[in-house]
C-alpha cells in the first residue's frame, strides 16, 4: 500500500534525523547529547519535513507539478523549516513542558524557536532530500516486496503507538491533553474540509485522495460490490431490521454521515480487511460488533455538559446497549469497550476482531469527518 511506503520513509528519515543531531550536538558540547523527540530512538520533526518532501517528489515525479526549478524546493524547504520548527517547538513544549531546541543565541531568530540560518541549513537539505536521498530512497523501497513493506509499517507503527501511549499515560493531566489535542484535530480538521471543497480539482485534493484512499482495482471493485450483495448483507440483515439499530439512523456522527451509516461503513471495511488480508477473524462476530460498537441513542454534538466525556464515555454505553438489546457474548462486549483505543488507555484490543474494529473505526471516522466516504463506496 502506498501510504505504507511513506510510513516506512518517515520512520527512516526521523531516524537519520535523530543520528545527525545527536551527533552534531555530541560534538559541540562534548557531551552525549539525546535528541529524540519521543521515547523511541526517533526525531519525528525531521520525519515529517521528509515526508513533504517525498511528497513534492511523488508531485514532480508523477507529472502534477512540472518545471519545479531548484531554488523553489529551497525556498520551499526554508518556509516549511521555519513554520514547522516554530509550531512543532511550541506544541512540544506546550505538551511536554521542555524545549527540544533553542535557536536564541542565532542571529535572525523567531522567540528562540527558529531562526533564518537554521532554516537556509534547511532549504539545502530539501533540495538534498528531493534530488538525491528520496530518488535513492524510492528505488530501495521499489526493491522490497510489497508484504514486507506492509508489516514492517505496521511494526513500527505498533512501536511508536505502545511506547508513545505508555510514556504519555504516565502525565497525571493526560486527559488535559487529550481534550488539548482534540480541540486542535477538530480545527485543522474543518480547516481539511474547506480546502478539499474549495480545491477539489487541485493536486493538494489528489494527494489527499492518493494517501488516504483504501481503493480497490476496478477488477476488484466489482467483486466486492457482489460480495457485498449476498454475504455482507446476509450478515447485516438482522442488525438492519432492529428497531434500536434503526435509531441510530437519526443522529450524526461525523460530517454528514449517521451512527448507523458509519456503523455500516466501520463493518463493510471491517468485513474488506478481513478478506483481503486473510485475518480469519469470524465474520459474524466481527460484523456484530461493528454494528453494535457505537450503539448509543443520542448526538454527541448537542452540548450537553456530559457530552465533553463521550468519546471515552461512548464505548460502555454502547456496550451495555448491545448487551441489553443483542445479549451479545463476552468476547464481543470486550471488543466494543476496547474501539477508542489508545483514547481510553486502559482498555486495549485484545481479540482479533477487537484490533480490526478499533483500527477501521479510524480509518471510517477520518473519511466520514473530511467527507470523501461518498466517492469510494462508503454510506453518507
Ligand atoms: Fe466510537
Ligand atoms: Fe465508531
Amino acid at each position: 500500500m502506498l501510504l505504507n511506503r511513506y510510513i516506512i520513509a518517515f520512520f527512516l528519515f526521523s531516524f537519520l534525523g535523530f543520528v545527525w543531531e545527536s551527533v552534531y550536538f555530541t560534538i559541540c558540547k562534548h557531551k552525549w547529547a539525546n535528541r529524540r523527540s519521543l521515547p523511541v530512538l526517533i526525531c519525528m520533526i525531521y520525519g515529517c519535513g521528509a515526508l513533504l518532501a517525498f511528497l513534492a517528489y511523488d508531485l514532480i515525479e508523477s507529472g502534477l507539478l512540472q518545471n519545479v526549478k531548484w531554488w523553489m524546493i529551497f525556498i520551499l524547504g526554508f518556509i516549511i523549516s521555519l513554520f514547522l520548527g516554530y509550531i512543532a517547538s511550541l506544541v512540544l513544549e506546550k505538551l511536554f513542558k521542555a524545549r527540544w531546541w533553542d535557536y536564541s543565541n542565532v542571529p535572525l531568530n523567531i522567540n528562540g524557536r527558529a531562526s533564518v540560518p537554521t532554516s537556509v541549513a534547511f532549504g539545502v537539505l530539501a533540495l538534498l532530500l528531493v534530488k538525491a536521498l528520496i530518488p535513492l530512497v524510492d528505488r530501495g523501497l521499489s526493491t522490497l516486496s510489497e508484504p514486507l513493506i506492509d508489516i514492517s509499517a505496521y511494526i513500527l507503527v505498533s512501536i511508536v503507538i505502545i511506547d508513545t501511549t505508555l510514556s504519555i499515560s504516565l502525565l497525571t493531566d493526560f486527559q488535559k491533553y487529550v481534550v488539548f489535542i482534540d480541540e486542535g484535530f477538530q480545527n485543522y480538521v474543518a480547516v481539511i474540509v474547506k480546502l478539499v471543497y474549495g480545491k477539489q480539482d487541485s493536486c493538494y485534493y489528489k494527494v489527499i485522495q492518493r494517501i488516504m484512499v483504501f481503493k480497490f482495482p476496478r477488477r476488484k471493485n466489482r467483486l466486492v460490490k457482489q460480495l457485498r450483495e449476498k454475504r455482507f448483507v446476509e450478515l447485516t440483515k438482522d442488525y438492519f431490521e432492529s428497531d434500536v439499530v434503526k435509531q441510530m439512523d437519526k443522529y450524526i456522527h461525523h460530517g454528514t454521515t449517521t451512527t448507523l451509516q458509519h456503523c455500516e461503513n466501520v463493518a463493510w471495511i471491517s468485513y474488506l480487511v478481513n478478506k483481503k488480508l486473510k485475518l480469519n477473524a469470524n465474520e459474524k462476530e466481527l460484523i456484530g460488533v461493528a454494528m453494535l460498537h457505537d450503539l448509543f441513542l443520542y448526538d454527541w454534538h448537542d452540548g450537553e455538559p456530559c457530552r465533553k466525556t463521550h468519546g471515552f464515555d461512548h464505548p460502555e454505553i454502547a456496550c451495555n446497549n448491545a448487551i441489553k438489546h443483542f445479549g451479545i457474548p463476552e468476547k464481543q462486549q470486550q471488543a466494543i469497550l476496547s474501539h477508542m483505543w489508545p483514547l481510553n488507555i486502559t482498555k486495549i484490543p485484545k481479540s482479533r476482531v477487537a484490533l480490526i474494529i478499533c483500527m477501521v473505526d479510524k480509518y471510517c471516522a477520518l473519511m466520514e469527518t473530511i467527507r470523501l466516504n461518498k466517492r469510494f463506496g462508503l454510506r453518507y
